[in-house]
């Protein structure tokens, strides 16, 4: 996506989605479904008033935009905290509406008006980015929304293919290109570059995410109440959360609530809504560790035949519904199994889609970070700038938009977090 008719699509494509999660009366817009999620009335308000700030202030919040200022300041998410937002004076959802219509008409009218080159074009791939990074952020907000479903669920899927939970691919060691650029992909967010070389060990990886069937095991096994696979912090935690199952798995232990809807849990699906620390001691329990970033790019972008990187994990043609399973309308992630056509070079599959991946690395920069112009976007939440304590996830999730996604996107979150739609992929030292 580069061309100036290709951000228009993907501008639109964007807002259809947005505009599919708010199709709901006012009452239920203005709820807060969980302390951890902003009302459904904010994320919209908030989505127009960041395309505005971007794409007609500049990226400067002190020149003067639509809202008075003191409204304009309760859409940034550094000022108020999520928990906050329900108390604060929200415009109306009506009000809501009209402006995001408003400022994507002026938007538009301004892309028409650029040139293609990166440095004039980046800004719309930033937004169009960010709408749909708070598009899934909205499902999870419904997917914790009690009461009978708003949403159905979702489209059907490809199956998937026995024998493949459970095993894994080889990555032999040796230099890699770790990170993106502008040239290779403009829409790339700061965090993603510069590309530089990186040397890793032999490693194996799960050809495919550890799945329900698997997570059960380690249920069975008695893994929730067994120390020795946690780490300190991870029991301390469990403990004190009393983590037992998933999230969304029912006490019944057979089936999963999900957007508000009882089902069995699919054995072969891969398990999703676990934290960083629970990921970590199923995989001490399974003889294995969590993969780091690095590791997991390369796994999932390097061409060792070639000696490139490779666009996607399958090569260089865009997503489809035959390669993985992204956009958000399957609202869960498909079997283990069901794109061998999308497999990386080192035969990891579902690499992009399904759920987030969650690795053993802090956020960091790479070595020439340059912040981009939203410049709070990845710098105050690296590893020692105050914020600090994340982990990394890889691959995007299900609810992930084809249009954002790229095997360098890196995502992060608190190591005790599990509404997002995360899960796991093991990976082992090779000796
Ligand atoms: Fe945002």
């Amino acid at each position: 996506m580069s061309t100036r008719e290709e951000l228009a699509q993907g501008l639109t494509r964007a807002r259809e989605r947005t505009l599919q999660l708010v199709d709901f009366d006012d009452t239920e817009l203005r709820r807060q479904y969980d302390p951890l999620m902003s009302p459904l009335v904010w994320d919209l308000a908030h989505i127009g008033q960041q395309e505005e700030l971007w794409l007609l202030r500049d990226g400067n919040p002190d020149r003067p935009g639509m809202l008075a200022p003191e409204v304009d300041r309760l859409y940034d998410a550094f000022v108020h905290s999520r928990a906050s937002r329900v108390e604060l004076p929200l415009l109306p959802p009506a009000d809501a509406r009209s402006y995001c219509a408003t400022i994507r008409d002026k938007a538009l009218d301004r892309l028409d008006s650029i040139s293609d080159e990166p440095d004039a074009t980046f800004p719309f791939g930033l937004v169009i980015s960010h709408e749909n990074q708070h598009d899934e952020t909205m499902l999870q907000a419904l997917n914790l929304r009690s009461g009978p479903p708003l949403l159905d669920r979702g489209t059907a899927l490809p199956a998937g293919r026995a024998g493949v939970a459970g095993t894994s691919v080889l990555v032999p060691c040796g230099p890699f290109v770790l990170g993106v650029d502008a040239v290779s992909e403009p829409h790339s967010l700061d965090n993603e570059r510069p590309a530089h070389v990186v040397d890793v060990a032999d490693f194996r990886i799960g050809r495919v995410p550890v799945t329900n069937a698997e997570w059960r095991q380690f249920i069975d096994d008695g893994g929730y109440n067994q120390p020795q696979w946690w780490s300190e912090r991870g029991w301390a935690h469990r403990q004190q959360a009393g983590l037992v199952a998933p999230q969304f798995w029912n006490p019944d232990g057979q089936t999963r609530t999900r957007f508000g809807h009882i089902e069995d849990i699919p054995a072969d699906e891969p398990v999703q809504h676990v934290t960083y620390f629970e990921a970590e001691a199923y995989a001490a329990w399974a003889g294995a560790r969590l993969p780091t970033e690095i590791e997991w790019e390369k796994a999932c972008a390097w061409d060792p035949t070639a000696g490139t990187r490779r666009r996607f994990p399958w090569g260089t043609s865009e997503p489809t519904a035959a390669l993985a399973n992204l956009g958000g309308d399957a609202r869960r992630p498909a079997p283990v199994g069901a794109y061998p056509a999308g497999a990386s070079a080192y035969g990891a599959e579902q690499m992009l889609g399904d759920v987030w991946e969650w690795t053993t690395s802090p956020l960091r920069p790479w070595p020439g970070f340059t912040p981009m112009i939203y410049e709070r976007y990845s710098q105050p939440f690296f590893e020692g700038n105050g914020a600090g304590d994340y982990k990394v996830l890889r691959g995007g999730s299900w609810a992930v938009s084809a249009d954002i996604l790229r095997p360098s996107f890196r995502n992060w979150d608190h190591p005790i977090r599990r509404q997002i739609f995360s899960g796991v992929r093991l990976a082992w030292d090779v000796n």
